[in-house]
């Protein structure tokens, strides 16, 4: 006999809990969310929010994509990837990163109403929390996923409650595990990885100082430092983060994770601190000091049966490429919605296996990616001459002959150069944050060919009304001055419809099939005298459909069908096509 009964349980209020939490209230779905803390991260972690992850926000409300913005640091502020001796010392170079490049940052404005920014997870945290329980959710804080079971109608969870100290059970239909690297979740539900846990070892340093004069000028979120015969290997690489400009930062210190865990006191952080900003007496107040392991591994499969699992649960990996509570939270968005049709009886049960066949694929593909990207600070080390020699005398002087008038140092100057370029994979991969596209049974793609990438999948972005793809972003405008994104008029836990003039039989059928049904589908006729004008043009660029043609957009904004041309019977094409993705 359970203590409780909801339809969803969620464990963990991270950023994918907190996500999910705040999807399914928002689409009124009754949930209960729990923690084992008393409260939510208590350390920076995630900062980089790209703009898919922001679009999320901006569909839960605008005024939670504003309240993001007021907390970030813009994106103006992020770029200036530096690498270094020391901040104090020499520079060896720098990478524009994060859109900061000009052509980057027209691709970024031209893909997406929302802006990359960085936002700490101490704030992302609480505002995704915040959003869920103001709409419904019951949080329960101190308390602890112990085991589950599940059965033909539900998932009985035992839970722990730190305060009481007792037991108590928690009967949903669904369970959703959120519940980060270590997920008991992901392991009781038998859930199937690849990859391996601790490949790597690193500590991170918090603490607060002034550094405006040395970061100023060139700001930025990421300072690499390197500074032979200071630490692992020999090599000594050191990040100093960005939390808050200029004056909290966070380092990350690499530690061999085949020696014991160090021991790390507040003398050992401020030495660290000072040695990497090159100042001997830098004032440090040192905030807290942790270990972290890097991992690379990812699940093949997120889910069994009632039982769901996302974010760091199903994909562990370095925070390189800055993917983690982005993906974590674009996991949310996947499913939430699914779970909302099914558990309104909209839907059919197996419209929720598209969760794993959808989100699995793009869970390695990050977590490959954020592993590629360490190790692709290789060539730079070996461009200043670091891997040469561990005598830290002798790699000093190899960084020390790019500055001389020599052939081989002009050779070895080319060579720092492009390295440092290449880590664009890392620092500015665009493709990588705003490509993903869906193959499942939740898209009808009626065997049109998927367009092949024209520039690089990773670096750049392209966008396409590709069954499957995320809608492409442009502006449309009313005739009052107004402008919205084609993405607002999609989303909100609804499926839209987006045609042009000629199209009017969809949205009558929309309405048809939707009371047939019981869908509430958003139509919208883009076009002169209509209510949303395609005044630039940018619609009828991006559509790839006729004007009586359709695109269909999935509550997630995944375009689902389209179709180029008005039909006979759009009432008997959308009733196909609907019946299809929903699994009815
Ligand atoms: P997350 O780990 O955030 O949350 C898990 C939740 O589950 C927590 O609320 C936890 O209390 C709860 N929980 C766990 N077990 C439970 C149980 N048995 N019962 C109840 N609740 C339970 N990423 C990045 O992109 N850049 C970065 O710089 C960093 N840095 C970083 C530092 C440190 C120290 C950590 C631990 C992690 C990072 N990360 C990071 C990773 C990033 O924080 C991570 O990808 C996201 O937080 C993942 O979000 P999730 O919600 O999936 O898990």
């Amino acid at each position: 006999m359970a203590d409780i009964d909801t339809d969803v349980l969620i464990i963990g209020t991270g950023p994918a809990g907190s996500a999910c939490a705040a999807l399914l209230a928002s689409y009124g779905v009754e949930n209960m969310v729990i923690n084992r803390y008393r409260w939510l991260a208590n350390t920076p972690r995630a900062h980089i929010t790209n703009q898919r992850t922001m679009e999320v926000l901006r569909d839960l409300g605008r005024e939670v994509e504003d309240e993001a913005y007021m907390f970030a640091t813009e994106q103006d502020l992020m770029g200036e990837n530096i690498f270094c001796t020391s901040l104090a010392g020499e520079e060896i170079g720098r990478m524009r990163s994060w859109g900061k490049h000009p052509l980057s940052r027209a691709e970024h404005q031209l893909s997406s109403p929302s802006h990359m920014n960085d936002l700490p997870q101490t704030f992302m945290e609480p505002l995704l929390f915040k959003t869920a329980c103001s709409r419904g959710t019951q949080a329960r804080m101190s308390t602890e996923y112990v085991s589950h079971e599940q059965d033909a109608t539900g998932v009985t969870t035992t839970c722990y409650d730190r305060l009481t100290c007792k037991e108590f059970m928690v009967r949903s239909k669904y369970l959703v595990g959120c519940d980060g690297g270590n997920s008991k979740v992901a392991e009781h539900a038998g859930l199937t990885f690849e990859g391996k846990m601790g490949v790597g070892g690193s500590m991170n340093i918090l603490f607060k100082a002034d550094l405006s004069r040395y970061v100023a000028h060139r700001p930025s979120v990421l300072y690499w430092v390197v500074q032979p015969g200071a630490d692992v290997g020999g090599i000594g690489m050191g990040l100093v983060r960005m939390i808050r400009p200029w004056n909290e930062w966070l380092i990350v210190w690499g530690y061999d994770i085949n020696g014991p865990e160090p021991k790390v006191d507040t003398a050992f952080a401020t030495k660290v601190a000072r040695d990497l900003v090159g100042d001997p007496e830098l004032e440090v107040d040192i905030q807290s000091v942790s270990t972290w392991t890097v991992n690379n591994m990812y699940a093949t499969k997120m889910s069994n049966g009632r039982v769901f699992c996302m974010g760091d649960a199903t994909h562990r990996h370095p925070p390189s490429n800055g993917l983690g509570s982005n993906t974590s939270i674009q996991d949310a968005f996947n499913l939430a919605w699914k779970l909302a049709y099914v558990l309104r009886g909209t839907a059919g049960p197996k419209l929720l296996d598209s969760f794993n066949v959808e989100r699995a694929p793009i869970a390695k593909q990050i977590v490959t990616r954020a592993n590629q990207s360490i190790e692709e600070f290789g060539p730079i080390f070996k461009a200043l001459g670091l891997l040469d020699s561990i005598d830290p005398v002798k790699m000093q002087q190899n960084m020390d002959a790019r500055c001389d008038d020599t052939p081989e140092a002009e050779e070895q100057r080319r060579k720092i150069r492009e390295t440092i370029a290449f880590k664009v994979y890392e620092f500015d991969a665009h493709g990588v944050e705003m490509n993903q596209r869906y193959r499942s049974d939740a898209v009808v793609t009626d065997g049109q060919q998927e367009p092949a990438f024209e520039k690089d999948a990773e670096l750049h972005y392209q966008p396409t009304t590709w069954p499957g793809a995320r809608l492409p972003h442009v502006w449309v405008f009313d005739n009052h001055g107004g402008k919205v994104s084609t993405l607002d008029l999609a989303g909100k836990g609804r499926f839209a419809l987006l045609t042009g003039i000629g199209g009017q039989g969809w949205i009558e059928a929309a309405k048809i099939v939707g009371r047939e049904l019981g869908l509430d589908v958003a139509a919208h006729v883009i076009g002169p005298r209509q209510h949303w004008q395609d005044f630039t043009g940018d619609w009828a660029r991006a559509r790839e459909v006729r004007d009586s043609g359709i695109v269909l957009v999935r509550p997630d904004q995944h375009v689902c069908w389209r179709r180029e041309t008005a039909t006979d019977d759009p009432v008997a094409e959308l009733r196909r096509v609907f019946k299809s993705i929903l699994a009815v």
